[in-house]
């Protein structure tokens, strides 16, 4: 019998129908996928596909609940994602239903969305944008709303895993920074030195300070009142992980003491065009895009794919990408 496969997304538009069959044959994957994504899959369509086919191939925008996973034909979750905060793993696990992600794929995308959000916030881009768009630009002023350089800075760096280390080498041989990070982290050495610090001293030096961790029970809030009260004054905060390690309303009441915040996720993510964030100066919001360039999510669309081969062809040489 077929292994029925749903797709959440519309993947036509990245990949090919012949790179489809290459890895899902119609001989033996029948694949249904909706149309178009331009809005959000409802939520009754994701419990429909829960009951009816054996894999669903999510986004993180699907929020894989108990409730999908409980009692279900599904046996495999393919994420189209590094991160997997949007599956309930518990569940998973006790229902023996297998969760893929799709790592390495978008490390480099994603590091580089992270130096260009904190190049950003470096120079007031988004002030500078404004102030030229309402007609404010009328001369040249040699001491106005200067940024600093990046170049031989020094940088915090919360979280130095592939995304995180991939951070680290760009800033440090593009622009010879010196790389800061928490002492209690396990980390891969690099082929460069980098600074363990303890929380204290990390949260009370970094002036210049990138958020890429992944999202769990450790980790969520990390940046909460405590430790923006050890910041220095006008320290920049770019956060590439998930809006939840920042708690936002501590962030929201203490925005003096930044000089800038660039942001690519929130909480809610993405966050509401009305919200007050949205329309501070200093704070630079991108919507979730860490990893939107065509290299990355082709690579990401067609390894969710195979992850899918492999967990139900034996004879696929590939290891899927499990999360646990
Ligand atoms: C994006 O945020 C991802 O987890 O891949």
């Amino acid at each position: 019998m077929k292994c029925k496969v749903f797709i959440t997304s519309d993947l036509k538009i990245g990949i090919s129908a012949k790179e489809m069959e290459e890895i899902l044959p119609a001989s033996m994957f029948g694949v249904v996928s909706i149309n178009s994504d331009e809005q959000m899959l409802n939520e009754h369509a994701l419990l429909d596909a829960s009951e009816k086919y054996d894999a669903i191939v999510t986004t993180i925008s699907d929020k894989v609940t108990s409730k999908h996973l409980s009692k279900k034909r599904i046996k495999l979750i393919s994420n189209i994602a590094v991160g997997f905060d949007n599956i309930d793993l518990e569940t998973a696990k006790s229902e023996k239903i297998a969760v893929t992600n799709t790592p390495d794929s978008l490390n480099t995308t994603t590091a580089e969305m992270a130096v260009t959000l904190l190049l950003n916030a470096l120079r007031q881009v988004k002030f500078h944008q404004h102030y030229h768009q309402n007609g404010n630009c009328t001369h040249w002023r040699p001491f106005f709303g200067l940024g600093s350089e990046l170049r031989g800075k020094e940088v915090g760096i919360v979280g130095l895993g592939r995304i995180g280390r991939e951070i680290a080498k760009i800033l440090h041989f593009g622009f010879n920074c010196k790389i800061n990070y928490l002492l209690n982290e396990k980390v891969h050495q690099l082929e460069f030195p980098t600074n363990p610090l303890s929380q204290i001293e990390f949260f009370t030096s970094q002036k210049l300070i990138i958020l890429a961790a992944p999202l769990n029970e450790k980790t969520v809030n990390l940046i909460n009142h405590e430790k923006i009260s050890m910041m220095p004054i006008d320290v920049i905060l770019v956060n590439i992980g998930r809006g939840e390690l920042v708690d936002q309303q501590a962030l929201t009441k203490n925005l003096d003491k930044f000089s800038a915040i660039a942001t690519d996720v929130t909480t809610p993510d993405p966050l509401p065009a009305s919200h007050p964030l949205m329309k501070n100066e200093k704070v630079f919001i991108t919507p979730h895009i860490g990893s939107a360039t065509k290299e990355a999510r082709k690579a990401m669309a067609l390894l969710a794919l195979k992850n899918v081969r492999g967990h139900f062809d034996p004879n696929y040489q590939f290891s899927p990408h499990y999360v646990f």
